[in-house]
This record gives C-alpha cells, structure tokens and sequence, in this order.
C-alpha cells in the first residue's frame, strides 16, 4: 500500500518574526529579553502561528543591534543568559510552537576575537579569518565593491596597512569563506545550536558568504534588486557580479544542510539579498538543494502597482513551491504605512493580513503587524539606526519598524518596559495596544487571530494551487484550490463599492470575513472589506 509522507511542519507554515529587543523588557532597563518574551509565549501561541523566527540574540556589541556578532556561542547579557534561552525553548516545544535562530555567519563584529586576532597578528592563526586585501598603488580601495549601509565596502586598518571587506558597516567585517577552517567553524556553530535543539535557522544574507577572490569590480547596472530601503543608495547601480552569490557559496550551504538533515525535522530559510533573487532562488532551493526555502523580497517593495503580488507569487511559485513571503520585517517601513490608500489602517491592515494568510509556501509575520501596527515616525535625536546615518540622502534607517510592542495603555512604558523604551513608542501605537485589542471583537488582533488559526487547520493552503483573479491598486483577489474546495481571498484597499460580476456562481459554506457577500453570482465588496470564503462548488 502506497504510503504519503506527512508535510513537513514548515510547509504552509507561519512564523512570528521576533524582533528580541523590542518584544517585551522584564528586567526593567528599557530593552527587551528573553525573560520578558517567555512571560508572553502564551500570547504567540494564542495568534494561531506555527512558531517564531527569533532576532539575532547572540553577544553583540549592537552597532546593528545584534546582526554584529562578537560570540556565536554566549547569549548577549542584555537578552538573558543560556539558562533563560533554553527555559524558551522548553517553554515553546511544550505549547508545540518551533523556533528558528537569526543565523549571522557572513561576517561578524569587529569586536569578535577573531577579528581582534586577525588585526593585530598578521602572522598569527587567524590572519587569514577576514578578507584583507593591499590597497591600490595610490593607496585607494582595492576595487569599486560598495557597502549596503553607504560608502566603500573596505575600509582601512591602521594596523595591518590593509583593507578589510564589510558587505554591510565598517564595523561588521566578512569572514573569508575561502578558508577551510573558518567554515569547519561555521558549521561547528550550526551543530552546536542544533544540539541545542533548535528548529532551524533564518539564514542572514546567506549569498553574501563568498566573494570573489580575484577581487574584480563590479560593473555597473539598472537596478535587480526587487526590494530598496532608499532608492538613492548608489549600491543599487551596481550589477553585484563579484561580491556575492559566487559559485562556491552554494557548496558552503550544501555542507551546512547535509549536517541539519543528521538531524529530525530541521528548517533552513535563506535570506537572499540580490540582484539576480529568482537564479539564486532556483539554484538554492530547487528539489535536492540546499535550502527548504528562501525569504523573498518582492513583496517587501516599497510601491503596490498593479500586479505586484500576482507576479511575483505567480513566478516563485513555479520556481520554488515553498518559498517564504513577508509584508514586513525589522528593515522596511511596516505595510500599513508603505502602502498607503483611503482606507482606515485597521483596515488596510486586516486587508494585509487576509493576502497573508492566503499565501502558498511559508509566511512570516511580524510582531506588531497583528495590531496593524504603523511606521513610528521618529525625531532625527531619537534614531538609533546606524544605516540611516551613514547615507547622504534624507532616509531615515529602519528604527520606525521597530519600536517596542505596545501591551498596554499606560505611558510612557506601553507595559513594554518600566523604564524609558530603547526607542519611543509613538502615540497612535499606545492606542493600538494588546489589551485594548483583546476586549474588542473587530480589533485588527483578534481578526488576525481567526485568519492565522484558519491557515493553521487548512489543508488547502499546504498543497493546493494558486490563481489570481484580480491584483491592482483596488483589489487583491486570489484563490486556493485543490480538487475538493476552493478557498477565495479577498481584500478590497478602496473607499468605493466593487461588485464583481464574471466570476462563476458559487456556494460559500463558510467565511471569516468583513463586508463580503455573493449575490446572484457577483462577488460584492464594500468599501475595504476583506477575509476568505470557503466555496462548495471549486472555481
Ligand atoms: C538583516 C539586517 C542586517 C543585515 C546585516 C540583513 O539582511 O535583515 O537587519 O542589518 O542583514 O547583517
């Protein structure tokens, strides 16, 4: 008798982006821990998600706020200690949440010892760690590579009167992944977490390993990346031939994902940051390679046109079945605010949530976006994002998406912290609180919650197909099929009635949803509604 596999837990999965230093704060020094964050797994879990992707956590001097790793084996203080991390991952397997770890291996803080020993001991073990190179004969970089976060990718040591490559800020040097002992260490760091018992990883930049060792310049190009913070930042004219996405790196993660299959029911989603995201996407994670998913840009864009989520969800679901979608994370503006129309935030955001839920592959919310949380807007005095810094145009870095967590309605603290919040919490959020939420029936949070349960139970959205029925500035709408039911989800982002009337009759069984109805075989929408239908009858 033929038997099927079961799916894995991650395929049509959800994961509750963590963002750890603004979750909720409970040793009172204004920023978030871990301590604060096992108090409030039973609020994870009540949102109906599969489990969560944690911020880095690891000690960090926090120049870029923990993706700046000075140890990848000791907890930073400020977060809590092992005993606390592994007190949460007892406390999540228990409520049968998983939990993935930011993974930072590209490069590391400058303060990490490997980068101390490189710097000042030429001739010592780990000279080799770190990407050094000669500067040119008039003592310029050594070629045109550019950093994300503004300006050279080198810069220059007093001490070693060399240059060193950083991909992002000067202080995060890349590792050189051409020596075999730093990626025997690397995949040490891996076993070690595993081990531990952790259920994957959100690999950061996980193109960005490998650059090319002839240190050619990158050519110059119209753009690739589907997603750009700031349109001015010259990295973008650059076709990025050289400093990342070169050959040998997916022989790096073919070695990493051959020592997470020793163990049970491991994940790998890669971040991949490039101009070439659907070759890249391909090469990772098509049948047989090295990750189960890779974390997609398109929909992190900063403008919604027509067709913006068709074709894209369209072509890497062709690509790659389970690739993972997000409408917002720790380094874009939140959805609501980058999205805008005529519609209330709430619900825009519930419109928001509603495609979420739809999505095939694997989905990823962020902390706040359950609340319909919007874009802090802060004064230049309270920014703490170095990126925003280091760019000569009016960006102002990504501290708007992650402001503390509104729990209550007290001020200043919003029950995330009794002391004064790393970051202010903008008045508007104080409103949008969890617990103001909790007692209101149409609150954004309890709406997500009836959307994210139902994707939870859904076999459907697990295996079945896409089809898109409309996607532009007014409406998104799609459906998901298999030979048994159809699922239709609908968000309308307009002020306006629609009613849409060439859609074949069907009997709807059962929906979540808000301003919604099928009369006479139109499909009605009042203005901004939203939510799925079941149907009988398959479209
Ligand atoms: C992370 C950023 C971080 C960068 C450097 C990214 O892709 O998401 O927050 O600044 O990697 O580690």
């Amino acid at each position: 008798m033929k038997t099927t596999k079961p799916l894995p837990w991650w395929q049509g999965g959800t994961l509750y982006q963590v963002y750890p230093r603004s979750f909720k704060d409970a040793n009172g020094d204004g920023v978030g821990d871990l301590k604060g964050l096992i108090e409030n797994i039973d609020y994870i879990q009540s949102l109906g998600v599969t489990g969560l992707w944690l911020g880095p956590i690891f000690e960090s001097p926090m120049v870029d706020f923990g993706y700046d790793v000075s140890s990848y084996y000791q907890l930073d203080p400020s977060f809590g200690d092992m005993q606390d991390f592994e007190t949460l991952l007892e406390t999540c397997h228990a409520k049968n949440l998983k939990v993935i770890l930011d993974l930072v291996l590209s490069h590391t803080s400058q303060e990490h010892q490997w980068f101390q020993d490189s710097e000042n001991n030429p001739d010592g073990p780990y000279a080799d760690w770190y990407v050094w190179a000669d500067p040119k004969p008039d003592g310029s970089a050594p070629n045109n590579w550019l950093s994300v976060f503004g300006g050279p990718a080198w810069s220059f040591s007093e001490k070693r009167q060399q240059y060193y490559l950083h991909n992002f800020l000067k202080q995060q040097p890349d590792l050189n992944f051409h020596n075999s002992k730093v990626r025997e260490e690397l995949l040490n760091v891996v076993d070690y977490w595993l081990k531990k018992g952790v259920d994957g990883f959100r690999l950061d930049a996980c193109n960005c390993y490998f650059h090319n060792p002839n240190l050619t310049d990158n050519p110059v190009s119209h753009g690739g990346h589907t997603h750009v913070q700031d349109e001015t930042n010259p990295y973008f004219n650059q076709a990025h031939l050289f400093d990342k996405s070169q050959p040998e790196n997916k022989d790096f993660l073919v070695s990493m994902r051959q020592l997470v299959d020793q163990y049970d029911d491991r994940f790998l989603v890669g971040e991949i940051f490039c101009d070439r995201e659907e070759e890249t996407t391909r090469n990772y994670t098509r049948k047989g390679h090295p990750l189960h998913s890779a974390y997609n840009f398109s929909l992190l864009q900063n403008h919604r046109t027509e067709g913006s989520l068709r074709e894209p969800v369209l072509k890497y679901f062709a690509i790659s079945p389970t690739t993972a979608w997000a409408f917002s994370n720790h380094d874009v503006t939140r959805v609501v605010s980058r999205w805008p129309d005529r519609l209330s935030t709430a619900l825009r955001a519930k419109g928001y949530m509603t495609l979420l839920c739809g999505l095939p592959g694997l989905v990823f919310l962020y902390q706040g976006e359950e609340l319909g949380l919007t874009e802090a807007l802060l004064p230049a005095d309270k920014r703490q994002d170095p990126f925003g810094e280091n760019m000569e145009s009016n960006y102002p870095g990504r501290d708007g998406c992650r402001t503390p967590m509104p729990w209550n309605g007290q001020t200043p603290g919003a029950g995330f912290s009794a002391a004064v919040p790393w970051l202010p919490i903008p008045e508007e959020h104080h409103q949008q609180n969890v617990i103001a939420q909790n007692e209101n029936p149409t609150s954004v949070l309890n709406f997500s919650r009836r959307l994210l349960t139902f994707r939870k139970q859904e076999e459907c959205l697990r295996t079945g197909n896409i089809q898109f029925w409309r996607d532009d500035e007014q409406a998104v709408i799609f459906s998901r099929s298999t030979s048994e039911k159809t699922l239709l989800f609908v968000a309308s982002f307009s002020d306006a009635l629609i009613e849409i009337g060439d859609m074949p009759a069907a009997l709807v069984m059962q929906d979540i949803s808000e301003g919604l109805s099928f009369e006479n075989g139109s499909l009605i929408m009042d203005p901004g509604a939203h939510g799925v239908m079941t149907l009988k009858e398959s479209l």
